[in-house]
């Protein structure tokens, strides 16, 4: 159970239209990059990811399988930045292309979870595309491939991110104070 749902909107901090003007130019790039793939497989990474990868997605031209992964973070665990995997994806990544495709970055920790769990997995190739990067808040190194916005650190909600599972289905992405 949470809380009911506020009744004031968070602000616009990147509007429903910039967002969708990014992420068509970042499908054109992939687009390009993968024309020669016969293997892509796109990962998101559940829940924040689905808006962002269902839009990018919708605009690729080339044939692409599609996964999850859902994780949890224990921010007071004895270690610190330690990232469960609750759900691991159906399909294999050996020799695959992975894109693996996720909301924000912010310590870092998550994605480099994965990052390193795909190429145990022996994927032929791992890239990253981020919607939204808070770069200051990075205690691990991550390559982001295709960024959407590189964001200060302030509490974002909208387009797939939640704050107590509030606001994920904002069309654009408000900053909460
Ligand atoms: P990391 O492992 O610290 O990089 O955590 C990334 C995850 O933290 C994201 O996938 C989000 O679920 C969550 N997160 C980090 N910053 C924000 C934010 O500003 N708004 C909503 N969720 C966030
Ligand atoms: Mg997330």
């Amino acid at each position: 159970m949470h809380a009911p749902e506020p009744k004031t909107l968070p602000q616009v901090l990147i509007s429903q239209d910039r967002v969708a003007r990014r992420v068509e130019a970042l499908a054109a790039e992939i687009n390009h990059d993968y024309a020669k793939s016969d293997h892509l497989l796109a990962v998101g990474v559940l829940k924040g990811s689905v808006f962002f990868m269902v839009d990018l997605l919708k605009h690729l031209t080339v044939p692409v399988a599609v996964d999850f992964f859902q994780t949890s973070s224990y921010g007071d665990s004895t270690e610190p930045g330690e990232v469960r995997i609750r759900k691991d994806i159906d399909l294999s990544v050996r020799g695959a292309d992975v894109l693996l495709i996720e909301d924000i970055v912010d310590t870092g920790y998550t994605l480099r979870t994965i990052l390193d769990l795909l190429r145990f997995r022996k994927a032929r190739s791992v890239r990253l595309c981020a919607l939204l990067d808070k770069a200051s808040r990075r205690a691990v190194e991550v390559p982001i491939h295709y960024k959407g916005f590189e964001i200060e650190d302030i509490f974002v909600v909208g387009y797939g991110l939640d704050f107590d599972e509030h606001h994920r289905n904002l069309p654009y992405i408000g900053r909460l104070d």
